[in-house]
């Protein structure tokens, strides 16, 4: 795994949206994976000055999300759908037919929408570039402690550590998801190419554990040892213990 070091959040984010534009500069119509959560949203504000400032082009790219809250409609303000449209997809030249998130609608089945979004990578012809962060117990996308390496998109329980996190932010107690709809940590390996996003030092311990420990099921992050193509960028404070 190459391990870029930054100084700070400011230019870790700054250095994941440069290689992001250079694979979109390479290949116009890139397949690109795509994170929520609070890691990526400065790499989202860097990509949208590169779309306004260097006219950078999503026009032909085609994007697919980690995950999606299950029971929860994409009109939610909470929901990733929600995320996204605010802090990326609305701010840039995306192609609505162009970007795909699991559906987690109340009266959709959550097994068949997950079946349906794994066949979408593949009729796409896979991932192209793939941006993951890693949750604080070592879970990616929503594949928590004890989720299989060969899983693919399926329906997840949140772990009890996670649910604590969105009910935070959810803001009240009322209608959290305990399920989500999530990418397998298969469907993840088969991407061409990860980055992997770290900051802070309350990451530094699962960064250790996920990069340099043992491959264990108990660290899902610990996969992307399995991949031959894994950049991980961190700031300094989450590389403190590598
Ligand atoms: C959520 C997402 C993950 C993300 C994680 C870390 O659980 N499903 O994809 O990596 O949060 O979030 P943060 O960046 O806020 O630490």
């Amino acid at each position: 795994m190459r391990v870029v070091v930054n100084p700070d959040y400011e230019t870790l984010s700054e250095e994941a949206a440069e290689i992001i534009a250079k694979a979109v500069l390479g290949k116009p119509t890139l397949t690109l994976g795509l994170p929520t959560g609070s890691t990526p949203l400065g790499m989202y504000d860097a990509l949208i000055r590169k779309h306004r400032s260097e006219a950078l082009d999503f026009s032909g790219v085609r994007t697919f999300n980690l995950d999606e809250y299950a029971g929860i409609s994409p009109d939610h303000p909470q929901s990733f759908h929600g995320y996204m449209r605010t802090r990326f997809f609305n701010l840039v030249n995306l192609l609505r037919k162009n970007i795909h998130i699991p559906d987690g609608s109340p009266d959709i089945d959550a097994t068949v929408e997950a079946d349906r979004y794994e066949s979408a990578i593949i009729e796409a012809g896979g991932i192209d570039l793939l941006i993951v962060g890693i949750g604080g117990n070592g879970h990616i996308a929503f594949n928590e402690p004890g989720s299989p390496f060969d899983s693919r998109t399926r329906v997840v329980a949140l772990a009890p550590e996670t649910i604590q996190k969105v009910t935070k932010e959810f803001g009240s107690s009322e209608g959290i998801p305990r399920t989500a709809i999530t990418m397998g940590i298969g469907t993840i390996l088969d991407a061409r190419r990860i980055l992997l996003l770290a900051s802070g030092a309350a990451k530094a311990d699962m960064v250790r554990r996920a990069m340099r420990d043992r491959v264990t099921d108990a660290v899902p992050a610990s996969a992307l040892q399995l991949h031959s193509n894994v950049i991980a960028i961190l700031d300094e404070a989450a590389s403190a213990k590598l």
